[in-house]
């Protein structure tokens, strides 16, 4: 009989209750996982009855009122509160998204929030994102050139060559695509992952940029690039509404056309 060791985050058990304030009319319940790995405890779901008449409208707001004025123990990423700087990425009602641009109202139950899935947690909403932020440097993602700038002026694109750009540049690294994606949930030590294989080929598409076949090379590997089984969770839970999935296909075609 195999036997399997299970993480020791996997079982979750109740935490506490935090009730909603006397008077309060508009009550919903937030759940959230609470885990401190250092503790040497399980994890368990805290839950917050909130009187949203308190707060704004998206889950966001809810997390902050949470930290200001019941549990100053709860932690969580945020900075821009606009859907720019990625950092609010977490598991909203079995979602990847980010946590201020998603509103409440949009969950019709209790809302349940998650770190986002299959990374080691910081502390509660806190994912490690380490590995990734490496394997996204491994991909060098920055422009490439031994041609030197022009002294008086910069490095010039048509409308058209800037315009294959669109869809990427937008990317706010997030990591909701990665942590969604099965193949990355099994093989992330060795498969790069949408967020990465999309920042890799905004630069191969970049007609700036001149290490387009050493790109192509360095991603020239059965797991790398190919572990992805174009499932589209990436693209499916995309904030931003990017479409990663469209962005390895393309690496594809091109790893295929070059061998012609
Ligand atoms: S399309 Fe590829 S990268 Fe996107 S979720 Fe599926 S396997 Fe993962
Ligand atoms: S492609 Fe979308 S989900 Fe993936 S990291 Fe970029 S913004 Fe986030
Ligand atoms: S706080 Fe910056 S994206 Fe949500």
């Amino acid at each position: 009989m195999v036997e399997l060791t299970l993480p020791r985050n996997s079982k979750v058990g109740k935490g506490r209750t935090f009730k909603a304030p006397a008077g309060a009319k508009r009550v919903k319940e937030f759940r959230v996982y609470r885990w401190t790995p250092d503790d040497d405890a399980n994890p368990v779901i805290d839950t917050y009855e909130l009187d949203l008449d308190r707060m704004g409208p998206m889950v966001l707001d809810a997390l902050i009122y949470i930290k200001n004025e019941v549990d100053q123990t709860l932690t969580f990423r945020r900075s821009c509160r606009e859907g720019i700087c990625g950092s609010c990425a977490m598991n909203i009602d079995g979602g990847n998204t980010l946590a201020c641009l998603k509103p409440i109202a949009e969950v019709k139950k209790a809302v349940s929030i998650y770190p986002l899935p299959h990374m080691p947690v910081v502390k509660d909403l806190v994912p490690d994102l380490t590995a990734a932020y490496a394997q996204l440097r491994s991909v060098e993602p920055w422009l490439k050139s031994d041609t030197p700038a022009p002294p008086d002026g910069e490095r010039l694109q048509s409308r058209e060559e800037r315009a294959k750009l669109d869809g990427m540049w937008e990317c706010i690294l997030c990591f909701c695509c990665t942590t969604s994606c099965p193949s990355y949930w099994w093989n992330g030590d060795k498969y790069l992952g949408p967020a990465t294989l999309l920042a890799a080929y905004r630069w191969i598409a970049d007609s700036r940029d001149e290490y387009t076949g050493e790109r192509l090379d360095a991603l020239e590997d059965p797991f790398k690039l190919y572990a992805c089984r174009t499932i589209m969770n990436c693209t499916q839970t995309c904030p931003k509404g990017l479409n990663p999935a469209e962005a390895i296909g393309k690496i594809k075609q091109l790893q295929i056309e070059r061998k012609g």
